[in-house]
């Protein structure tokens, strides 16, 4: 397959058969494709404009904000809520970013706000680049702002595609990836599976039983894309415990604080089934609670018991930056 092909196809599950050969020379190729953000906002929404205005930090300054969310797209929630939080503490003004699986583009209209120089964007579900970009343009009023955004188009493994991105391009690389792993009964191109699970045997890494395979690939790739001085953010669960999260930066030889905290409730429909049975393979218990005050703790059986039973089950999350030490 081409790069010519690969570049704006929409057909997801394709590509995703055609990334788990090796990447090919043509991936070295890769540029945005400034088409996603010209044309293709013009086609009608595939899914209903929900509000988010409640996922937003308070400093976006706007009342209305609605995008679209079709069903294979990661809905805002509450870890939306918390990576914002996160990022609202950076300072990305004149910086290069990119977005790592960008979902709806909820993160890069917010912070296509803060006068980056740049935004890329990329994602393995070949449709959410486009639905981003139609998400940002519905948004963007200023044309100045639309061309920060740099739209990788296709079926973008973060596995497949990082090698071939030019070196030493970026300031700030942000992700919230998936931390749960597929579990046996599950489809990854079902609904939208590929925002809340990744597949075990794709993506080989040591810290993979504490479900932190596809973080830890992509902190394996990050630092020659960095500039100097450069970060990577991430939104990650705090399901493993901070001591393990720690060591997948530094392992990368990345230093790792938080920029910010909070407790959530687990997401109601994410099994747990698999983090139970890591939880008996590894001997470190997965870290819940029963509460929102984090006073009764939960092991990753009793938390999915619990969730099975429709009783709430809550997680610390944290937004941790990586700079190259
Ligand atoms: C939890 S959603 C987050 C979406 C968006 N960043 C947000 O904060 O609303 C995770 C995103 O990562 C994408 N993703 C999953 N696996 C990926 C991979 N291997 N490479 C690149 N993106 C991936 C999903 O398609 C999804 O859009």
């Amino acid at each position: 397959m081409t790069t010519e092909e690969l570049i704006g196809t929409e057909n997801a599950i394709d590509i995703a058969e055609h990334l788990k050969t090796p990447p090919t020379k043509a991936l070295q190729k890769l540029q945005p494709d400034r088409s996603l953000l010209y044309h293709q906002y013009t086609r009608e929404p595939e899914g209903q404009l929900v509000a988010t205005a409640d996922v937003l930090p308070d400093d976006f300054g706007s009342d209305s904000v609605d995008i679209e969310i079709p069903p294979y797209a990661f809905k805002p929630d509450q870890w939306s809520r918390a990576f914002l939080r996160g990022l609202a503490k950076l300072d990305v003004s004149g910086k290069k970013c990119l977005e790592i699986g960008v979902g709806t583009g909820i993160n890069v209209i917010y912070l296509l706000a803060k006068s980056p120089d740049s935004i890329a964007i990329s994602d393995k579900e070949g449709r959410c680049v486009p639905l981003a970009c139609r998400n940002i343009r519905r948004h963007c009023r200023e044309s100045q702002n639309l061309a920060k955004v740099l739209p990788y188009g296709g079926s973008l493994d973060l596995a497949s595609w990082l090698p071939f991105a030019e070196d030493g391009n970026f300031d700030i690389i942000y992700g919230c990836l998936p931390q749960v792993i597929l579990p046996k009964d599950k489809q990854i191109y079902e609904g939208d599976a590929l925002a809340h699970y990744y597949e075990r045997e794709r993506y080989a890494s040591d810290l993979g039983i504490y479900g932190l395979a596809l973080n830890d690939i992509l902190l394996q790739q990050v630092r020659p894309h960095l500039k100097p001085g450069g970060s990577v953010v991430l939104n990650l669960g705090g399901r493993p415990g901070q001591k393990t999260l720690e060591e997948l930066f530094r392992k990368n030889g990345l230093r790792p604080s938080i920029l910010h905290q909070e407790i959530i409730a687990q997401h109601a429909e994410t099994s747990l089934s698999s983090l139970a049975t890591l939880e008996v393979a590894s001997g470190r218990q997965f870290e819940f609670f029963a509460d929102q005050e984090a006073k009764q703790p939960l092991n990753a059986e009793q938390a999915e018991t619990r969730r099975q039973n429709r009783l709430p089950v809550f997680h610390r999350i944290y937004v941790y930056q990586g700079q190259i030490s």
